[in-house]
């Protein structure tokens, strides 16, 4: 099991945008979800034309839970399971576990 990376201070990251990082050669999307004070972290790379937009994304909530819209068709996903909500036969996004603890964000790549 690979190990907890440090990829910044709580204050790096705006509220209710996305921000990018790179662990292991990945990009990921990180982002947090002001409403409830929660942190999501997702491949950066949007599946439909593999872009690397997601972090640059549209965040909002579909009942309650968070979502992200790709800034280039719109395709949404939640970011709590990865799973696309739009229409289409479009991939689901790889998740990633995130944490905070003392303003630090950490997240876990393999
Ligand atoms: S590249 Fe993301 S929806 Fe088309």
């Amino acid at each position: 099991m690979s190990a907890w990376t440090k990829v910044g201070n709580t204050n790096d990251f705006a509220s209710n945008m996305g921000g990018c990082v790179k662990v292991n050669n990945k990009q990921i999307a990180v982002f947090n979800f002001k409403k409830n004070d929660s942190w999501f972290a997702v491949q950066n790379e949007c599946p439909h034309k593999q872009q690397m937009v997601l972090s640059r994304g549209i965040m909002g909530d579909l009942e309650g839970a968070p979502k992200v819209a790709c800034p280039l068709h719109k395709h949404a996903f939640c970011l709590k399971t990865g799973k696309h909500l739009s229409d289409g036969d479009i991939s689901d996004l790889t998740i990633y576990p995130i944490k905070v603890e003392n303003d630090e964000v950490f997240l876990r790549v393999d």
